[in-house]
């Protein structure tokens, strides 16, 4: 694992925004998974851009969501492949051809297999783009997921619960089950690019980056990969560099 130090968030999407560029430049076919929530909206604003100088940039893609609420109405705003499609596909100009996405509605039992399937027809993940979760949780991979987890349904664990709350209005509005790309499956992305932003990151990223590697933090999973860049900025660092200046 690599550590990138971004001076704030949009420097963040920057510096993740050249990785897929590169990514892109070297193989135009590539299978991406992106992280939804607020970490990554510079990032997006970023590839959104470079759609416009380069209409072809993303026309070979394919991506993947990298979770989903289970049992939500395809057309609900809050559905997170509406969510990415706002942000980023319609405006990148991405077709739904391209797209490798859960079925909220459809039973779990076939789904999860499917989108591994689909995953593998198209020769793996080539990229990951992963947000941290203020559990340690990777998609909605939760503590105590085993690394060795492939895609499925999951409880919510209360602190996902609690922070997806504001989009829904109230925690008891919040589904309580979701489908995630399991940790297995991440693991194998050629490569992994970790965002992380704000104070309110400091002490699961000073627990990532230094605390034991173990289930009950699902992000420490990327301490083993090689193929992982973690890009965080300064606010988000602010407690691990203290640690390390104490010691
Ligand atoms: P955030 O979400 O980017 O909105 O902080 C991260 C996550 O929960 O995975």
């Amino acid at each position: 694992m690599r550590l990138v130090e971004a001076e704030h968030s949009d420097d963040v999407g920057r510096r993740a925004a050249a990785l897929v560029f590169q990514q892109l430049r070297a193989k135009p076919e590539s299978v991406i998974t992106l992280a939804t929530g607020s970490t990554p909206l510079p990032l997006f604003r970023e590839l959104v851009a470079a759609s416009k100088s380069d209409p072809g940039l993303f026309r070979r893609a394919y991506f993947v969501t990298l979770d989903e609420y289970a049992g939500i109405a395809h057309d609900d705003r809050r559905r997170l492949l509406n969510w990415l499609r706002r942000e980023f596909l319609e405006p990148a100009g991405i077709h739904d051809r391209q797209l490798i996405a859960f079925d909220p509605l459809a039973d779990p039992a076939a789904e999860c297999p499917r989108i591994e399937k689909a995953i593998e027809a198209r020769g793996g993940l080539d990229l990951a783009v992963l947000g941290l979760g203020p559990n340690g949780h990777l998609g909605f991979n939760e503590p105590g997921s085993s690394f060795a987890s492939r895609t499925r349904m999951v409880p919510l664990a209360a602190e996902s619960i609690i922070s997806n709350a504001a989009y829904w209005g109230k925690e008891e509005d919040v589904p309580k089950h979701a489908l995630t790309l399991g940790l297995g499956t991440l693991k194998q992305a050629r490569l992994i690019i970790l965002m992380v932003s704000g104070m309110g990151k400091a002490d699961v990223l000073a627990s990532l980056l230094s605390g034991p590697i173990s289930e009950c933090m699902p992000a420490s999973l990327l301490r083993l990969c090689s193929t992982c860049n973690v890009i965080a900025d300064r606010a988000s660092l602010s407690r691990h560099l203290r640690d390390k200046n104490d010691k």
